[in-house]
């Protein structure tokens, strides 16, 4: 990684940080969802960065992916378990970075993914294999009496690449992909009161393109000259400016122009603590971006 590309990766770290630090005391019971997302997007924004994916604000059982959608009404409530997750990128170097607001008494099961993530990047080096670094995740979780989430992953980054390989698991095994020098990855373990498996809800509120092709649909057609500039990092439903757009979008997925990301969720009733930090593997550890 060359200089120049390793001080945006900075750049966009501390400033994700910042704004991931405010973001979370403007979550209060009361507090609209909605109001919460776009005053965050809008820091990323005032920051000079880009937004590198609809900040996800997911409740309780919900792990990932969930946005406000279009006028969404919801509130927090006391007792909520809150996972904000936000990116930032500059040029498309990328700051992933995500905490949990514990609105009722959890501190634990915030604790356990906290000190996942933390463990597992206290080993993070060139020639760590992503088995090693599952198997400390899954270590932390487990000794608190949690499961971690085993079908979510931390990732590799790339330019206006949000995920790639390699996959950091959050469960324990032996080998796998070895991390080298100069490679930008995401940790973000899960820790559940659940099952320790997510599973995709009806609902969907993030979209990406994935194929780059004509279509003939107006709708569709306008949909996607509004996404263009993101080059195919992932859009919200609520980000769109064409009119009713549910129709064209359920077509671009079917279509394979768009990949649709529903909300993950543990089953009703358990609660799901994340955190994750963005860092970039160097000589003899790593620098962790969004510290
Ligand atoms: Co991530």
């Amino acid at each position: 990684m060359n200089e120049e590309i390793f001080e945006r990766y900075i750049q966009a770290g501390k400033a994700a940080s910042t704004i991931l630090r405010k973001g979370s005391d403007l979550i209060r019971p009361d507090a609209s969802l909605a109001e919460t997302a776009d005053q965050v997007e809008q820091m990323i924004i005032d920051a000079g960065l880009g937004v590198a994916f609809p900040v996800n604000i997911s409740l309780n059982e919900s792990a990932a992916h969930d946005t406000p959608s279009p006028g969404d009404e919801r509130t927090f409530n006391a007792g909520d378990m809150v996972k904000l997750d936000l990116g930032a990128h500059l040029d498309g170097y990328i700051a992933d970075t995500a905490m949990t607001i514990d609105l009722g008494d959890q501190k634990q099961l915030v604790e356990a993914s906290h000190a996942a993530r933390d463990a597992a990047i206290a080993l993070v080096r060139p020639g760590i294999s992503i088995g090693e670094l599952g198997t400390a995740v899954a270590y932390e979780i487990g000794s608190r009496g949690f499961r971690p989430i085993a079908n979510l992953t931390g990732h590799g980054l790339d330019q206006f690449q949000l995920h790639m390989g390699p996959n950091v698991p959050n469960i324990g095994g032996v080998g796998g992909a070895v991390l080298e020098e100069g490679m930008a990855i995401a940790i973000e373990p899960f820790a559940t009161t659940g099952t320790g498996y997510v599973s995709d809800l009806k609902r969907v509120e993030i979209y990406s393109q994935r194929l780059w092709r004509p279509v003939r649909m107006p709708a569709s057609r306008k949909i996607l000259s509004e996404i263009e500039p993101l080059q195919g990092l992932p859009f919200a439903r609520r980000h769109l400016k064409t009119a009713k757009p549910d129709f064209a979008l359920t077509r671009l997925v079917r279509e394979g122009v768009l990949h649709a990301y529903p909300v993950l969720a543990d089953i009703p009733g358990s609660y799901v603590s994340q955190s994750e930090h963005t860092m970039i593997v160097t000589s003899d550890g790593c620098i962790v971006t969004t510290a």
